[in-house]
């Protein structure tokens, strides 16, 4: 793990796709070139100059479609440490046709020529769409519940810098798997990087087609988690449900919420994750989410910046290469 120089002004070595729209299809090489890259951009961010010169001249343009506070803001963060220039759209969906509207607003800013386009949007498979209509890079920030590639890259550098590899560790993904797009694409990553991964829930949510995956799935709580290295726990994403997927909440903090006393079941070290926003009481207990030995919460959102700042530098300048692939 040799972290990047820092205070250099070189471009980080381009990337070989144009978007990072899923982390389906890349390789390790691929996510191994981003989280080396990242590593660098952390060291930056606890320097007290952490401004790089990487991007001046380039627009960025934050297009969400879904309420957002800690995604949207870490990509503002990293597009202005890196100089470009960002521009936040926040698009209400109340009163628009969807599709129509995406495609219209994406011609719209393509016509003013931004350098790359971060896209979140409530539907699985709109950012692929958008991707396709516009002249720019586009960056995935989550999509339906499809894929939040940089969700999953963050969550590997912080595992990485903690433990020095993602090789032969157990992850269990534990809650809301079926409405989890965190989930999806860390699953991804994390067996493209070698690493064993579980799925903890009740059967109502666990998405059909997970052990094709090469995920064990698992409804006991102890059991799933029993030896693992990490247990990333999941938002109950009710938003994303229609009906009832669990008889109660009281029930299902009781059943599947992580406590210290479930939490003695996996490995005496192993480590706690949560990709925010957090229902304290609901999937996780308070005292384990803030526990400053087990809980790697905080530095996931730290982490979170430099993921997005190594993926801005790969991306920009890959627009007009004809050999960039259409990812
Ligand atoms: C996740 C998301 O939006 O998918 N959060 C995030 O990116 N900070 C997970 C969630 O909303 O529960």
């Amino acid at each position: 793990m040799t972290p990047q120089p820092t205070s250099d002004t070189r471009s980080a070595p381009s990337f070989r796709f144009r978007h990072l729209l899923g982390i389906e299809g890349l390789s390790r090489d691929d996510i191994t070139q981003i989280l080396d890259v990242s590593d660098g951009y952390a060291q930056t961010n606890r320097q007290a100059d952490k401004n790089v010169d990487h991007m001046v001249g380039r627009t960025v343009i934050n297009l969400f479609f879904e309420n957002s506070t800690r995604t949207r803001t870490s990509f503002e963060l990293a597009a202005k440490r890196l100089g470009a220039d960002v521009i936040n759209m926040s698009v209400s969906t109340s009163s628009i046709k969807k599709g129509e509207t995406l495609i219209d607003t994406a011609m719209t800013l393509n016509a003013m020529h931004p350098d790359v386009l971060v896209v979140r949007h409530q539907d699985s498979g709109s950012v692929h769409l958008l991707a396709e209509k516009v002249n720019c890079s586009v960056i995935n920030a989550g999509d339906g519940s499809h894929e939040h590639p940089t969700q999953a890259l963050l969550d590997a550098l912080t595992i990485r810098r903690r433990l020095g590899r993602l090789e032969g560790l157990t992850v269990a993904i534990c809650g809301d798997v079926a409405h989890s797009r965190v989930a999806r694409s860390n699953i991804h990553l994390l067996s493209i990087m070698g690493a064993r991964v579980r799925a903890v829930a009740p059967p109502t949510l666990i998405p059909p087609g997970l052990d094709r995956m090469g995920v064990e799935v698992h409804h006991d709580m102890r059991k799933g988690i029993a030896d693992c290295d990490i247990v990333m726990m999941l938002r109950l994403q009710t938003e994303r449900m229609q009906g009832s997927y669990v008889p109660s909440i009281r029930e299902y903090f009781q059943i599947f919420g992580l406590d210290y006393d479930k939490l003695g079941a996996a490995k005496p070290d192993a480590l706690i994750m949560h990709p925010g926003p957090m229902n304290r009481g609901i999937e996780i207990d308070t005292d384990v989410a803030d526990d400053i030995d087990r809980s790697l919460i905080r530095e996931q959102v730290e982490m979170g910046v430099a993921v997005r700042m190594a993926c801005l530098d790969l991306l920009s300048g890959n627009q007009t290469e004809p050999w960039a692939k259409n990812q």
